[in-house]
């Protein structure tokens, strides 16, 4: 496989290396000749170009967006009509996201002969838990199926450079399958934490394995630290570091702005809008999104998201590590992290006000919320 051919070699250690050279991630991206689109989003990752991997059976490509700095990867993966994929087993947990098609994943502990399958469809999320054996098919025979893929390989091989170590090790301990099994066959399940900050850590997280559709999730909790009326749903994968979340909010709205650190990132399932990220006192970047667009805000730039479609707009948010949030530690610096809308450059209401009369819509920001910082949004029934 090319993970262990090519990249044992450039992985070697070189005492004349300098700190600007390519990490051994992107040497094992470059060795793998595929497709490495930059930038700060991709527009459609259900049609981003992508390239032959022939040690893997399928066509993929690498989105090394600029906030993801070494922390994550985006890799998408296109399985042809009826195909399955080469059983993979990777030393580490990887979520998927699926931008298209419907499939099959068999989950399998190598160990124990303990084996799971389930079906996916576009817009499941769900998760390949470390160490175990994990068989991905596309169950249509007339329509490819296109996966996006994100894991903390770049973070892992800046400290144990082979990537041999992670595809091909044959370590033999306890699987999350073993370790949990019941919680990778049933449906996710809520679970409450007595916390009533509307925080990070508060209310409701949901712990599963897989989430059917990221559109039509309604098991929603009320976001109050964020504004705009907008909800929340925490994800937690069993016997995993890897945490996510989906903001959900409403037509015509915004959220407030706010920064953390890099490797938060987030895919849209459904909505129309825009968001602009900054560095503080730099140039905004404004990102257009829509279903299927990726993006990534890099380390403590300020984002903001705006809502300029009929409906609910969405976004799932796969995390970084959880020492590496990115947030400021102190609770009285959170003012550092966060911005007000009673605080916030006026441009940006005036550019959310522009951009809805393009479409013949106005606002349905409460006017209250820009001079009352500690305004409270009502919230609907399903934010419940
Ligand atoms: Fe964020």
């Amino acid at each position: 496989m090319v993970e262990t051919a090519k990249t044992a070699e450039l992985m070697q250690p070189s005492g004349d290396r300098r700190w600007d050279q390519p990490t051994a991630y992107q040497l094992w991206m470059e060795a793998t000749g595929l497709p490495i689109h930059r930038g700060f989003y991709v527009p459609d990752a259900r049609t981003v170009e992508l390239g032959s991997w022939p040690e893997r059976e399928c066509k993929a490509a690498f989105l090394e967006l600029t906030g993801l700095e070494g922390v994550s990867e985006i890799r998408v993966t296109e399985i042809s009509p009826g195909k399955s994929l080469p059983p993979m087993k990777f030393g580490m947990d990887e979520v998927v996201y699926v931008l298209g098609g419907r499939g099959l994943t068999t989950i399998s502990d190598p160990q124990t002969g303990q084996e799971i399958t389930f079906e996916w469809g576009k817009r499941s999320l769900f998760e390949l838990p470390r160490n175990c054996t994990c068989t991905l098919s596309n169950a249509q025979g007339n329509a490819p199926a296109r996966l996006l893929q994100s894991n903390y390989l770049p973070l892992a091989l800046s400290v144990q450079g082979d990537p041999s170590f992670f595809f091909n090790n044959p370590y033999s301990g306890p699987t999350p399958l073993s370790l949990a099994a019941g919680q990778f066959a049933s449906e996710a399940k809520a679970v409450h934490q007595e916390l009533d900050d509307g925080g990070v850590a508060a209310g409701v997280f949901w712990y599963g394995n897989f989430f059917p559709d990221m559109a039509a999730w309604e098991n929603l909790t009320p976001f109050k630290a964020r504004g705009a009326g907008g909800s929340v749903v925490w994800i937690r994968f069993p016997q995993s570091v890897l945490t996510a979340h989906m903001s959900v909010f409403p037509s015509r709205t915004y959220k407030k702005g706010h920064r953390h650190g890099p490797g938060w990132v987030i895919v849209i399932p459904a909505g129309e809008g825009y968001s602009i990220m900054w560095p503080e006192g730099g140039e905004r970047v404004v990102i257009p999104w829509q279903e299927g667009s990726v993006f990534v805000p890099p380390n403590r730039w300020f984002h903001q998201h705006f809502n300029l479609g009929a409906s609910d707009a969405r976004y799932v948010a796969l995390h970084p590590p959880m020492h590496m949030s990115g947030f400021s530690e102190k609770i009285e610096d959170m003012a550092r992290d966060q911005i007000e809308y009673a605080n916030e450059d006026p441009w940006v209401r005036n550019r959310f006000q522009e951009e809805l009369g393009k479409r013949g819509l106005a606002s349905l920001m409460a006017e209250d919320a820009y001079h009352d910082p500690k305004y409270q949004w009502s919230y609907d029934a399903k934010a419940s």
